[in-house]
């Protein structure tokens, strides 16, 4: 343990002539805690999540617990959130990146408990499979992210990453009804939350990278990329982070220099 002097002098002398007794403060390694799904977690077989690669990027501890296959409404069901919950400490900063899983309809009698309840706000749907009440996508990364600045923590909710745009040879940057969501989200949270348009970060990153290129990062299908493309994909994020793209988020501070220029 290192005494308090030395830790506000630290942290004073890492932010600055403006510095704030409460930014002095700041522990001086967050962690960081990765929520989201396949295109994100540890995976494998010739594909990757981007994820895995945020730590070459940043000067902080990664903890990726994004796992394949969930939504925000199963990584809720299934308690994922609130671990990451009782985990989170004062200063650590908690990326929510979700929407690859969420659509559908939870009204179906197949639901295949993902599929989020439509709109953006309080709106309840029933499972037609269990009868279980399904909120909104922004009900469940709301709460998520209140939960975690409740103690302490500072939340990015990432709109989540793009399918393969140059699929067929004509690029398409139209984003998903989740990228919207994922905005509204943030700013509805309020103070300690922000948000990084990742979907669009890529998206101008295989803008430059062109048909051939892109279509190289996707092995297996339009969603997963290899860990070549989950690299890039992780640059792409943390060149949007230090162009405060789309605002200022807490893990500007603590990016490695050079920073990639992939868009
Ligand atoms: C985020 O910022 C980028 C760059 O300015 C912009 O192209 C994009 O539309 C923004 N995203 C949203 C959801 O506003």
């Amino acid at each position: 343990m290192r005494p308090w002097s030395t830790l506000l002098a630290a942290g004073l002398a890492a932010s600055g002539a403006h510095a704030t007794p409460v930014e002095a403060a700041r522990r001086a390694t967050p962690t960081v805690y990765l929520a989201g799904d396949s295109t994100m977690a540890k995976t494998g077989n010739g594909l990757m999540g981007w994820g895995e690669y945020l730590p070459n990027y940043i000067t902080l501890p990664v903890v990726n617990k994004a796992i394949s296959g969930r939504s925000a409404r199963s990584y809720t069901n299934e308690g994922r959130f609130a671990e990451i919950e009782s985990l989170v400490r004062t200063d650590d900063i908690v990326v929510i990146e979700f929407g690859h899983n969420d659509g559908g309809s939870p009204n179906s009698a197949n639901d295949n408990g993902r599929s989020d309840c439509p709109g953006t706000a309080d709106e309840i749907c029933y499972s037609g499979k269990t009868g279980e009440i399904v909120y909104t996508f922004n009900h469940y990364v709301e709460a998520a992210a209140r939960s975690y600045i409740a103690k302490g923590a500072r939340v990015i909710i990432s709109s989540q990453t793009p399918n393969n745009m140059w699929e067929g040879g004509t690029y398409n940057n139209a984003p998903s009804r989740f990228v919207g969501y994922a905005a509204t989200a943030a700013k509805n949270v309020g103070a300690g939350a922000s948000f990084v348009d990742h979907f669009q970060a890529v998206g101008a990153m295989f803008l430059r990278l062109g048909n051939a290129a892109t279509n190289g990062l996707y092995p297996q299908d339009h969603t997963h990329t290899s860990p070549e493309g989950a690299d890039l994909v992780a640059q792409a994020f943390v060149q949007a982070v230090s162009l405060d793209f789309n605002g200022t988020t807490p893990l500007k501070e603590y990016l490695k220099t050079p920073v990639p220029q992939v868009f």
